[in-house]
């Protein structure tokens, strides 16, 4: 199989492209290394089975003939992460709503299965749980720039069911929640490898909040091996899954377990979310996935705990390799 993978050149889909390869697939990347970088497949740079262009999903010429040429396509590029969303509102929306429906419609046309990246963002405010696919959407006012991210996500998901609905276009929606992992950059507002990187460092540790809302973090090689056991599986088409795990952690408790693993001598604090993102932010308290329905389609069980998924982190960090505590 030839598998087009956009936004391969980040942080979960050079894991993807990684697991593609290993499964023995040919994979053509597509990644305008916006927050993506080359080295996140530096090492797959031998296998021939793999060609990496750097293209914008945005280019609809170039997009209808990658399409084209392949089996099966995984569309995860997009803008990711609050700070980055926050800082580039318009080419944000650009890219999460234009740039899907380049790739649904071109998918369309060729008739070319498609599963599409979404987020447990969509759930907005919805902070009841475990949350399932079809709970409802809470989302704050119009106006609040965070809650753009989730809008555009939510649309993209509207659109790959519409395109199964009406023209058996095979799509599944990824409900990604927390993720984490090597080659997760902290530097666009993710919490984990931005703490790890706090951690090392011996600096403070900013927990953004009064560091008591929850959430559950899953490492990227469980997520990935769910997104490939989709692909496979024939009763998936035309659904939406949630993609996490489900035990909670506070993110107060999240950084108290990072300094125990890096051996840091560095303090929590606490910052003001207006001080980190601006007047009028909003966050939600709580955000647990139901997985009932994924482990029922596939089987899911998730390998790595967090305490493991957060050693591997803190191993890839270029300031962890010195040595971790047990
Ligand atoms: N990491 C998480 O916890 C998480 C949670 C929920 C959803 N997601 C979704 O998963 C997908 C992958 O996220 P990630 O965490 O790997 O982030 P990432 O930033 O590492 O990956 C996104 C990739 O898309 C590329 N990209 C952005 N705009 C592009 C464009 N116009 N053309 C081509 N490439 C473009 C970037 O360069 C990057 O490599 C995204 O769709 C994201 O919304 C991630």
């Amino acid at each position: 199989m030839k598998a087009l993978v956009t936004g391969g050149a980040g942080f979960i889909g050079s894991h993807l492209v990684e697991r593609l390869l290993e499964a023995g697939h040919e994979v053509q990347v597509v990644d305008n290394l916006s927050t993506g970088a080359r080295r996140n497949l530096a090492h797959l740079e031998e296998d021939h089975r793999l060609q990496v262009t750097v293209e914008s999903i945005l280019d609809q010429a170039y997009m209808d003939e990658a399409i084209k040429q392949a089996d099966l396509v995984f569309h995860l590029a997009a803008a990711v992460g609050v700070e980055w969303v926050l800082q580039h509102p318009l080419g944000s929306l650009e890219t999460n709503l234009r740039g899907t429906d380049i790739v649904l419609a071109a998918a369309d046309r060729h008739k070319r299965p498609v599963l599409i990246a979404s987020t447990s963002e969509v759930y907005g405010k919805n902070d009841g749980g475990p949350l399932r696919e079809d709970d409802d959407r809470i989302l704050g006012s119009g106006q609040v720039t965070r809650w753009l991210y989730a809008t555009a996500k939510a649309a993209d998901e509207a659109l790959a069911l519409a395109y199964w609905q009406e023209h058996q276009l095979p799509t599944i929606v990824l409900r990604f929640f927390n993720t984490i992992g090597p080659r997760q950059t902290g530097r666009y507002g993710m919490v984990v490898p931005r703490l790890v990187g706090q951690a090392l460092a011996n600096e403070p540790l900013t927990v953004y909040g009064d560091g008591k809302q929850t959430r559950c973090f899953t490492y990227v090689r469980d997520v990935v091996k769910s997104v490939m056991s989709l692909a496979e599986c024939g009763s998936a088409w035309g659904q939406v899954f949630n993609i996490g795990r489900d035990q909670e952690i506070t993110i107060d408790d999240l950084a108290r377990r990072i300094v125990e693993l890096t051996g840091s001598c560095s303090a929590i604090i606490h910052v003001p979310y207006q001080d980190a993102y601006g007047p009028g932010f909003e966050d939600m308290r709580r955000r647990v996935p139901d997985v009932s329905k994924l482990r029922r389609c596939i089987g899911y069980a998730p390998d790595t705990d967090l305490d493991e998924a957060l050693r591997q982190v803190i191993a890839s960090h270029p300031a962890g390799v010195a040595g971790i505590a047990s």
